[in-house]
């Protein structure tokens, strides 16, 4: 979406968008009392951040091919062949902010997830927030750069996290033989390649393999009108019961005991 569209949306959003007073939901009340509002020493993710610091002051330049969605620019976006960037604009402008870290580090916690997914690994940084939620689980994630994977595996060497999996390579590659583990899926977290086709794709083969008490969370929903149209067909998914649309980010949810409801929600 241009910034006009964006900027429309958001006022769509906002003027339906709830806080904890307007949620009668019992199982939604209580995330977002317990999870999404939840109060947090930030002092157990300094080392974390040290490392994001770290990154921002690296000028080394990264030259790899995209294999995402493109970058968007104003009203354009487009997929690029091989791309260089450096390592300090990767780590300014693709990296979850530490608002959104935490969120996702809480999430984990609450749910008491022990198996989780992500997609679109980067330099690591919201993985090891993640990381320090499963204390005694895995998280498995993808990066489908060499260059940026390594940085990655530098970064969870650096701060001690010995429960993450990183695999290399494109999701359409990795994901057909890391999604069908024994054990299900407790939180599928999807944070690169925003092509809603894409997206929908890795959503059809996942869906099989999410725990019923599982969360999927999906990065940059109104990113394009591709990424808006995939996030309108996951919510009418059959297996879908209860979503949350955070502006930027939607939550899904599985447990059929739910009954199917959308939640827009301040965060
Ligand atoms: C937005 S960044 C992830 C940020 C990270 N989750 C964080 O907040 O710290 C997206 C990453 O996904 C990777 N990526 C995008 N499309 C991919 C694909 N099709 N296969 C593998 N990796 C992909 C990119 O190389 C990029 O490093």
């Amino acid at each position: 979406m241009n910034n006009l569209q964006m900027l429309k949306s958001y006022i769509k959003w906002y003027a339906t968008s709830k806080n904890l007073h307007g949620v009668h939901s019992p199982f939604m009340y209580n995330f977002m009392d317990q999870c999404l509002y939840a109060r947090q020493d930030k002092s157990i993710f300094e080392d974390i951040e040290l490392q994001r610091a770290r990154l921002i002051k690296n000028r080394q330049m990264l030259t790899f091919k995209d294999p995402g969605a493109g970058t968007r620019n104003g009203t354009t976006w487009k997929q690029s062949d091989f791309t260089s960037k450096s390592i300090r604009q990767i780590a300014k402008h693709s990296l979850q902010p530490p608002k959104y870290a935490r969120l996702l580090h809480r999430i984990a916690g609450y749910f008491q997830c022990k198996n989780i997914l992500e997609m679109g690994t980067s330099f690591g940084i919201t993985t090891a927030y993640i990381s320090k939620a499963v204390k005694d689980g895995n998280i498995t994630t993808i990066e489908g750069v060499e260059s940026i994977a390594d940085i990655a595996d530098g970064v969870f060497n650096n701060i001690n996290c010995n429960n993450i999996n990183l695999h290399r390579g494109v999701f359409s590659d990795v994901l057909p033989y890391v999604a069908v583990g024994t054990l299900p899926w407790d939180m599928i977290y999807l944070d690169g390649n925003h092509n809603g086709k894409d997206v929908l794709s890795y959503f059809s083969l996942l869906v099989k393999h999410i725990n019923t008490e599982g969360v999927m969370i999906f990065d940059d929903i109104r990113w394009s009108p591709s990424m808006w149209e995939a996030w309108n067909e996951i919510k009418n998914h059959r297996q879908v019961s209860v979503t949350a649309d955070l502006f930027f980010m939607g939550l899904v949810f599985f447990n059929p005991a739910l009954s199917k409801e959308h939640f827009s929600l301040r965060f």
